[in-house]
C-alpha cells in the first residue's frame, strides 16, 4: 500500500505561476489515498482558484488566518494534524520566511506549527534561483532536514527558459511519499533481477521473451525507497531507477555470472527476470544469410540461476522467485517454491488481461515456504512491489540464522 494512504498531507500553495500544477499534485495525492488539506496564500489566490482546490482536496482550502471555517487557529489545526507538509510552488519569499522562522501568513504559520516532515518544490526565475541568498536559505533548510525537490531546467513564465522550473507533479508526489515511507529495509542489501534474457542466434538475431522488466524495476525502486542498498541485474537498464546500482546483462549466462557474484552479499534476492530456459547451442558470429537456406537452430538448456541460489542459500537470506504461469497456477508455483528452495514465490497468471509481461499492472499470489498465501488483486506494479517487499520484511529475521545486515565484508 502507498505510504500516502490514510496520511494527512498539508498542501501549501504560494503565488508562483506554477501554482496551477499544484492542482495536479493535489489530485495525485488524493488518488494515492492521502487526506489532503490545501493551504493557499494570498499570492496563490491570484494565480489559482480556491474552489479548484476545495473541490479536488479532502476538505475546503484554508486561505487566511482570520476567516477560516475550521476554527480560530487554522494554522495549528493543520500543522498538528499533518503527517507531511508539501509546498508547491515554493517561492523565494516562502523559502526565506521558513529559514528565518517568520510567520506572516497562514502557510508560514502552519509550517512553524508543525513537527511533520516538510517538502519544498521551489519554482522561480533563474536569476532569483541563482541568488546566493536563495541558495544559502535552501542549503540551511536542507541541513535542517527539509526535503527539496527540484527545481528542473526548462521553460519558465514570460518566455524565459533555464533552471527554476518547478518539478513535475509526479516527482513532487514521490518526494512526499518518500518522507512518509518507513525505512524498514535500511541496512539491507537487496539484489533484484529484471527483464527477459536475449539468447543470440547470430550476430543480429536472438531468442527472447515478452518481459518488459517493469515489475523488477518497481521492486528495485521500492526497496531503495525503503532504505535498502539495491543492485539491479537487468536486460532493461533504460528502465532502471536511479536509486539502484545497475548491472546490465543480455544473456542468461551473463545474468547467472552477475547474480552469482552479487548474491553473496545480498540479504534479499528477488528473481523477477524472465530467464530463457533454452538458448541456441551454436550461435553464429556473423549474420545468417537467407540464400544459404532456412537454418536449423539447435537449442540447449541454460543454467537455472534461481535453483543454484536456492542450493547455496546463505543463512538468513530471503530468496524470492517468480512464476509466470498460464495454467494450474497454484500447483506450478508451489512446485517451484519447493524445488528451488525459495522462501517466497510470486505467481501470476499471464493469460489474464493486464497481468504480467509488458503491462503497467499486475495481479499476484504469493506463497511462502511456511504455508502462507497472499493474493494481491489487479493493481499497479509499484503496489505489487510493495506487497512483495512487505512479505520479505515480515520474513526477515525469521528465516534461519544470520541477522539482517550482518555481513562478513
Ligand atoms: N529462473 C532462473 N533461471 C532460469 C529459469 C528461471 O533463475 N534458467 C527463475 C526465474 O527468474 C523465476 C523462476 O526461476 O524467478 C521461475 O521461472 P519460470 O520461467 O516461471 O519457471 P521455470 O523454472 O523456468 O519452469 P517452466 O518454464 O517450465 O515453467
Amino acid at each position: 500500500m502507498s505510504a500516502l494512504n490514510g496520511r494527512c498531507v498539508v498542501l501549501g500553495v504560494t503565488g508562483g505561476i506554477a501554482a496551477y500544477k499544484a492542482a495536479e499534485v493535489c489530485r495525485r495525492l488524493v488518488g494515492e489515498g492521502a487526506h489532503v488539506v490545501p493551504v493557499l496564500t494570498a499570492g496563490a489566490l491570484r494565480m489559482v482558484g480556491e474552489t479548484t482546490f476545495s473541490a479536488l482536496a479532502s476538505e475546503p482550502a484554508v486561505t487566511s488566518l482570520w476567516n477560516d471555517r475550521s476554527g480560530p487557529i487554522p494554522h495549528t489545526a493543520a500543522g498538528r494534524r499533518a503527517d507531511a507538509v508539501v509546498v508547491c510552488p515554493a517561492t523565494a519569499r516562502l523559502v526565506s520566511d521558513l529559514r528565518a522562522g517568520r510567520s506572516g501568513d497562514v502557510l508560514t504559520a502552519t509550517l512553524l506549527a508543525t513537527r511533520a516532515p516538510v517538502v519544498l518544490a521551489p519554482a522561480m526565475h533563474t536569476e532569483m534561483w541563482e541568488q546566493p541568498s536563495v541558495q544559502e536559505n535552501l542549503a540551511v533548510l536542507a541541513q535542517r532536514g527539509v526535503a527539496i525537490v527540484g527545481p528542473a531546467e526548462g521553460p519558465l513564465a514570460g518566455g524565459d527558459s533555464g533552471p527554476g522550473r518547478m518539478s513535475e507533479p509526479e516527482e513532487i508526489v514521490a518526494a512526499v511519499e518518500a518522507v512518509l515511507t518507513v525505512p524498514d529495509l535500511a541496512g539491507s542489501r537487496v539484489l533484484v533481477t529484471s527483464g527477459g534474457t536475449r539468447e543470440p542466434i547470430d550476430a543480429v538475431r536472438f531468442v527472447g521473451n515478452r518481459s518488459s522488466g517493469k515489475q523488477g524495476a518497481a521492486i528495485a525502486e521500492e526497496a531503495a525507497a525503503r532504505g535498502a542498498e539495491v543492485v539491479l541485474v537487468t536486460t532493461q537498464s533504460e528502465r532502471a531507477p536511479a536509486t539502484a546500482r545497475v548491472v546490465a546483462v543480455e544473456t542468461a549466462a551473463e545474468m547467472a555470472a552477475a547474480v552469482e557474484l552479487e548474491a553473496r552479499l545480498a540479504d534479499v534476492v528477488v528473481m523477477a527476470a524472465a530467464v530463457a530456459d533454452f538458448r541456441p547451442a551454436q550461435p553464429s558470429g556473423t549474420k545468417l544469410k537467407k540464400d544459404r537456406g532456412v537454418p536449423a537452430v539447435q537449442l540447449e538448456p541454460t543454467a537455472d540461476i534461481l535453483s543454484a541460489l536456492g542450493a547455496s542459500k546463505g543463512p538468513g537470506q530471503v530468496l524470492v522467485g517468480f512464476a509466470a504461469e498460464t495454467e494450474d497456477i497454484e500447483s506450478n508455483a508451489l512446485a517451484k517454491l519447493r524445488s528451488k528452495n525459495l522462501d517466497v514465490i510470486v505467481a501470476n497468471d499471464v493469460s489474464k488481461q493486464h497481468v504480467g509481461f509488458a503491462h503497467d499492472t499486475n495481479e499476484i499470489v504469493m506463497f511462502t515456504a511456511d504455508g502462507a498465501r497472499h493474493h494481491v488483486p489487479l493493481t499497479t506494479k509499484r503496489e505489487a512491489a510493495r506487497a512483495v517487499l512487505d512479505m520479505v520484511v515480515s520474513l526477515m529475521g525469521s528465516v534461519d540464522g544470520r541477522p539482517v545486515g550482518d555481513h562478513d565484508t
